[in-house]
């Protein structure tokens, strides 16, 4: 079954909400809600077994954490080329260059989610280039990698952090933002700040956890 990016587009406008982003108002998402029927993608796309979940339609705190830290700290992205993988929604990369980024390439492997990027790259106004997944190669040149919400899977985890080490190793600066998931590589990172963020699944009052950004050492 053929699922055009006409159709993708049509979807995501047709089954998603604007929202602003928590800690970040000025930025804007086409997220997920509970009419938005997202299990429709599976017969629509011909997914099968092992496909990527719809990670694209929702906030992760590890994004929402870097997204206020470019914010904060306007002069770490500033005149810089940015990475950022495993882009989802393309939250952290639409931050890096609103930031003031020369130029932001977002990786994320779902086509879906490719799509979301460059819908939302567009809501906020920003340029950002889209590329799948990247992990199974050397990384493109980049001054600063910046990885949001992405050790909650082992093989993930592993994956990324090999991709990080090889970029780190050849001179780039890396940024990870997460909330504490169970397979981050603690020991090989430095905590810089910590800015409050909401989990996927939180209901709307429960309380703020932090999500921190490190840097890779
Ligand atoms: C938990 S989400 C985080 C999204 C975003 N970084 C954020 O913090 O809002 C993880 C994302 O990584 C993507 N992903 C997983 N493996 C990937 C790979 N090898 N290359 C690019 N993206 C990948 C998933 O599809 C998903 O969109």
């Amino acid at each position: 079954m053929s699922f055009e990016i006409a159709d993708q587009i049509a979807f995501i406008r047709r089954n998603l909400m604007v929202r602003p982003v928590p800690g970040r108002p000025d930025l804007a998402l086409y997220c997920a809600h509970p009419g938005s029927g997202l299990h429709r993608l599976d017969a629509l796309t011909g997914r099968i077994d092992g496909a990527v979940p719809p990670y694209w339609a929702h906030i992760w705190p590890g994004g929402a954490a870097l997204a206020q830290h470019f914010q904060a700290d306007p002069g770490c992205i500033a005149g810089r080329t940015v990475l950022d993988l495993g882009a989802g929604s393309g939250l952290v990369g639409i931050a890096a260059a609103r930031a003031g980024a020369s130029r932001v390439i977002c990786s994320e492997i779902d086509p879906l989610g490719m799509t979301a990027i460059r819908l939302n790259a567009d809501l906020n106004d920003v340029a950002v280039e889209v590329a799948g997944d990247l992990t199974d190669r050397a990384l493109p040149p980049a001054d600063l990698i910046a990885a949001g919400d992405l050790f909650y899977d082992p093989d993930l985890a592993k994956t990324v952090l090999g991709s990080l080490r090889q970029a780190a190793e050849a001179g780039c600066e890396v940024l990870v933002g997460d909330p504490g998931r169970a397979y981050l590589p603690r020991q090989h990172l430095e905590p810089l700040a910590g800015y409050p963020v909401h989990d996927f699944g939180d209901a709307p009052g429960d309380p703020d956890k932090t999500g921190t950004v490190y840097r890779l050492s």
